[in-house]
């Protein structure tokens, strides 16, 4: 890993194991200049240096690939920044000032010419991996305010070809991160969502661009790029007039915009832009390797996640002491390890019309409180959670009776109502400070072990009409920065407490909660007929042992206990069946089936996970779980409901290591050449056959 600065061709290049990144200084400006693999000699940068248009600002010329666009001359293309100053002059004309080296951290100043305006390009390598962190840091000392309606992460420039193939991932509840593909013609890509504080239900922030469409799953370039913000986001990527491919990404400015005070400095939020040179199975071994090692939370990411019981499926709002402390006593008895009660327990809540933001409990269905239902875990030996949702009231709610000002709301606007509920205005600090303040006691009060934090609506009128007109127009992006601001402190004063992101499902699955949140409901769809193909997506980017769902060994009686158990073990295990009525057998194979994922739940969470078969165009998904250091393998066989048998050809492994010995359940011994080479052999028979291998190396 090193960032070094060459000051006879004023490059700055940036090397990690498999990739190099550099960039020059040309024309007063940082100019793209190469991105791929690792590259050693820097004159073979010399002739691109020398063909860079240093007159590029004059009229007719090709636009340079800057590192951060302004719009400045002729440069056309999405800008990273858009100033507008308080004397009317629009855009910024940016000159290269100075740069410094710390550590991993590279930072370019570059100021405007004529107003006392700086950006401050930063990038920042991750650990040993082929992957920059970038982001921009502006301040305004012009004595005035600038208004700024756009702001990005920086322009990121790819290579020169002819044809990239574009992949996003893209979807609707319940049916989040379905790959979307298409080759990049001379066109702006606009991936979006906005609908104010969500990423991820239309638009995963997340995007692939592989050479001519060429790239497979363990051969070829890819580069990618993932934006670190989980409220609407905008991703353009664009091919202009030149043939020239860049990508610039950031909070979605459609619907907001920033104003810069004097003297205030902004962070647009990070965007990480990595290489595989080796297919999308690298990729995914990148962004895995990224969040184990530093993303998610360091202290709780390399354990094992307990096995949830959650009341949702169950009873959804019907949350009573006596139910749940019965569940209680069978979700010990089956082997789970956590209980949740999720939506439900607050005062009136018998459905979703009511009592959302009164958090505590409901004295007629709680009497006691949530005290003995705490307790009761605890005497079992169960860990304890709740469900709740910070960012919502219900009109009729106290909350909302006491503090009718804290609803994101325009003034001769009636509100419109999802799901009932209507949005607290997180960009308030007043209410930011209140969700702490509640938050931290409820955990302490109830000893609390877990917390699912969910979001169930989207944003409509979006107005605060308490605050200047400026501040209104920024109302989302300081809606998210409080919401990370409530999520950090969360993790920091509870550090042995788990995190779940839930919204409305998948709804905020991305890498800027990946910092703050140790589980992910992957979604609301818990069909089996649908978990494989969401959890292809999902696992693509995602850790699979953070997905999971209020039950996704799922109650869908009509579909094999044991595929559904299968379908649990792929990610975090939930029960979602009612133990109350679940016939004496059905308890009993989930009491096995618990036991044995316990012996083998390591091993699958703490691997890469790589789609063997995909669902897309088989009628049958395979999943193969590599262990990090690839001396234990397990695979996974979902057959799909088809009219009989299914032919399943070889299914050669990936990754293990060629001389090491793997063992399988049986006793069979394989050779990692044997499985990758030779493969094994599995037949599916019927709707919704499955099958678990599990191999670990003999030593
Ligand atoms: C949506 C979540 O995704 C579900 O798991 C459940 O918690 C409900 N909300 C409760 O309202």
């Amino acid at each position: 890993m090193s960032i070094s600065y060459d000051a006879s061709r004023r490059l700055f290049k940036i090397d990690t194991p498999r990739m190099s990144y550099a960039f020059c200084i040309a024309a007063g400006v940082p100019i793209a200049l190469y991105w791929g693999a690792p590259l050693h000699d820097p004159a073979a940068l010399d002739a691109e240096i020398r063909s860079i248009k240093v007159n590029a600002h004059g009229a007719g010329a090709e636009p340079l690939r800057c590192e951060c666009s302004t719009n400045d001359g002729v440069d056309y293309g999405e800008a990273s920044i858009l100033p507008i100053f308080a004397d009317g002059v629009r855009g910024m004309r940016p000159a290269y000032e100075s740069h410094s080296i710390d550590g991993d951290t590279l930072r370019v100043v570059i100021k405007d010419k004529y107003y006392d305006f700086t950006a401050v390009l930063c990038y920042r390598t991750v650990g040993k991996l082929d992957l920059i962190e970038r982001w921009i840091e502006i301040t305004n000392h012009t004595g005035a305010p600038v208004e700024l309606p756009l702001f990005r992460c920086g322009n990121v420039q790819l290579p020169s070809h002819d044809n990239y193939r574009l992949t996003h991932y893209a979807g609707n509840w319940g049916a989040e991160y379905q790959p979307q593909r298409h080759m990049l013609h001379q066109e702006q890509v606009v991936l979006e969502s906005h609908r104010g504080t969500c990423s991820a239900h239309q638009h995963t922030p997340f995007v692939t661009l592989d050479p001519d469409g060429e790239a497979t799953d363990t051969q070829g370039d890819v580069f990618f790029a993932a934006l670190e913000w989980s409220g609407e986001n905008r991703m353009i990527v664009e091919k202009n007039a030149f043939g020239d491919v860049q990508l610039c990404a950031g909070w979605n400015d459609y619907d907001a915009e920033w104003t810069l005070r004097d003297g205030e400095t902004l962070s647009s939020p990070k965007l990480a832009a990595g290489y595989s040179g080796a297919g999308f199975n690298r990729m995914t071994e990148i962004l895995y390797d990224w969040q184990f090692d530093e993303l998610c939370p360091q202290s709780k990411v390399h354990n094992v996640l307990p096995i949830i019981y959650n009341s949702w499926y169950p009873y959804e709002f019907d949350v009573r002491e006596d139910n749940m402390l019965s569940l209680i006593d069978k979700a010990a008895d089956i082997g789970a390890e956590l209980f949740v009660i999720d939506d439900g327990w607050m005062p009136g809540r018998t459905d979703d019309k009511k009592g959302l933001g009164d958090w505590r409990p409901d004295p007629e269905r709680l009497p006691n409180g949530l005290r003995p239902i705490a307790d009761a875990c605890h005497k079992k030996g169960l860990l304890f959670g709740l469900w709740v949702e910070p960012e919502m009231c219900n009109p009729d709610s106290d909350l909302f009776r006491a503090h009718p000002d804290w609803i994101i709301r325009s003034e001769h606007r009636e509100n419109t109502l999802m799901r009932h509920q209507l949005t607290l205005n997180m960009a308030r600090d007043d209410v930011r400070d209140w969700a702490i303040d509640w938050l931290d006691r409820l955990i302490d009060d109830y000893q609390l072990d877990y917390v699912k934090w969910d979001m169930n609506r989207y944003l409509t009128e979006r107005g605060w009409p308490e605050a200047s007109r400026a501040d209104q127009r920024s109302l989302t992006i300081r809606y998210m920065q409080n919401v990370y601001t409530i999520w950090a402190h969360l993790n920091e004063k509870h550090p042995n407490v788990l995190f779940e992101n839930c919204a409305s499902g998948g709804g905020r699955t991305d890498f800027g909660m990946a910092r703050y949140a140790d589980r992910i409901n992957r979604s609301d769809n818990s069909r089996p007929r649908d978990v494989p193909l969401l959890h292809e997506g999902f696992s693509r980017l995602f850790l699979p042992k953070t997905a999971g769902g209020a039950g996704n060994i799922s109650n869908e009686a009509l579909v094999p206990l044991d595929y559904r158990i299968h379908l649990g073990m792929t990610g975090s295990m939930s029960v979602g069946i009612n133990l109350l009525t679940a016939a004496p057998e059905t308890l009993d194979r989930l009491r096995e089936a618990l036991a044995y994922f316990k012996t083998v739940r390591a091993d699958l969470q703490n691997a890469y996970v790589y789609t063997l078969v995909s669902g897309e165009k088989h009628t049958y998904t395979v999943f193969e779980y590599l262990r990090r250091d690839r001396r234990s393998v397990s695979v996974f066989v979902f057959g799909h409901p088809v009219r009989e048998w299914t032919r399943v050809p070889a299914l050669r492994l990936r990754g293990l290591i060629p001389d090491a010995l793997y063992r399988d359940e049986a006793g069979n011994t394989y050779t990692g050449e044997a499985l990758m080479k030779v493969g094994l052999r599995v037949s599916l028979f019927g709707d919704y056959d499955s099958r678990f291998m599990h191999f670990a190396e003999v030593k």
